[in-house]
């Protein structure tokens, strides 16, 4: 462990901190976090979070949806300014506007959006639930599905549920390509290919799995393979390699390189988050009006996904 890491735990303790990690976040964060995971289990864990504060090392939506499901909470983040590019694809106006043109839609909400978008929806999805959430919309409603197109696309390919698909996607995930993605598997026949279903149809086809970063923690462990290419962003890697030191984990390549970094969760920092942790800031704040009208569609989904 680090002098740093060391400093981080102490701090942890003295402040009363729960951390809760995204499985994207930088290695020596995952190693000293409370809990990491992907976004329905931080979800989970953040409405159950007990102690003082809640520190979020993930992009903002997600510490958003820590702060609807547990207002009393405190929650800081390592540093504020890490957002998402999906997530900006729907601007809560854009949406507004929409909706006003084509009323009556149902709107299932992807969590990556932000809290003013989910105060809009009917109900929220993760990648680990999204099939399960949209096979609980009432069949005479149309759903408008947003803000990732390729999420929706994959739930249309899964259920067979006509929808409306917002045109968003995730700039990290439309950077892997079919032929990027063939070249490694034809270099690595004896492995496993596991994507995220932000990834576009052309890739998803020549995964052999295709599940939220959570999902791919339990197919890797359940596999015979020994070997895995992984396509999602790189941080996912670590998670991986710590729970299972014995099998190969392989990243995933764009065409341009072998990196697939979202720029966003990379701005959290191990000294950021020590820093906020010693000055309990920058804390993330929300008007209780839309913390009241973005809980109920997330509560509607931690309840339809639990049951
Ligand atoms: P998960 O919900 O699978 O953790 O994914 C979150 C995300 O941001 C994917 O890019
Ligand atoms: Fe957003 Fe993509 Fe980064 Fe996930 S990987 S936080 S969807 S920009």
């Amino acid at each position: 462990m680090s002098p740093l890491q060391k400093k981080f735990l102490d701090l942890k303790k003295e402040k009363k901190a729960v951390v809760l990690a995204h499985n994207y976040q930088p290695k020596e964060i995952q190693e000293v976090a409370d809990y990491v995971g992907d976004s329905l289990g931080l979800s989970y864990e953040a409405q159950k979070a007990d102690g003082d504060c809640i520190l979020f090392c993930g992009v903002h939506f997600m510490a958003e949806t820590a702060k609807i499901v547990n207002p009393g909470k405190k929650v800081l983040m390592p540093d504020l300014e890490a957002g998402c590019s999906l997530a900006d694809s729907c601007p809560a106006d854009k949406l507004r506007a929409y909706l006003e043109e084509n009323p009556g839609l149902y709107v299932v909400s992807y969590v990556n959006c932000t809290a003013a978008v989910k105060a809009q929806s009917d109900v929220i999805c993760t990648s680990g639930n999204a099939e399960k959430i949209v096979g609980r919309v009432p069949e005479d409603r149309e759903i408008l599905f947003l803000p990732d197109r390729n999420l929706g696309d994959w739930v249309i390919q899964k259920t067979g549920r006509k929808m409306r698909l917002w045109d968003g996607d995730c700039y990290v995930h439309m950077e892997f390509t079919a032929s990027s993605i063939d070249k490694i598997r034809r270099e690595h026949p004896e492995a496993r290919v596991v994507a995220h279903p932000e990834c576009t149809r052309a890739v998803r086809a020549l995964a052999d799995e295709v599940c939220s970063t959570e999902k791919m923690v339990g197919y890797c462990k359940n596999s015979t393979a020994r070997a895995f290419i992984v396509v999602t962003e790189e941080g996912m890697l670590h998670r991986l390699r710590r729970e299972m030191p014995d099998r190969q984990f392989i990243a995933g390549p764009t065409d341009r390189c072998a990196c697939g970094e979202c720029r966003y969760m990379k701005m959290n920092t191990l000294a950021k988050a020590v820093e906020a942790l010693e000055s309990l800031s920058p804390e993330l704040v929300l008007s209780r009006e839309v913390i009241e009208r973005a809980r109920a569609p997330i509560e509607r989904m931690l309840d339809w996904s639990r049951n």
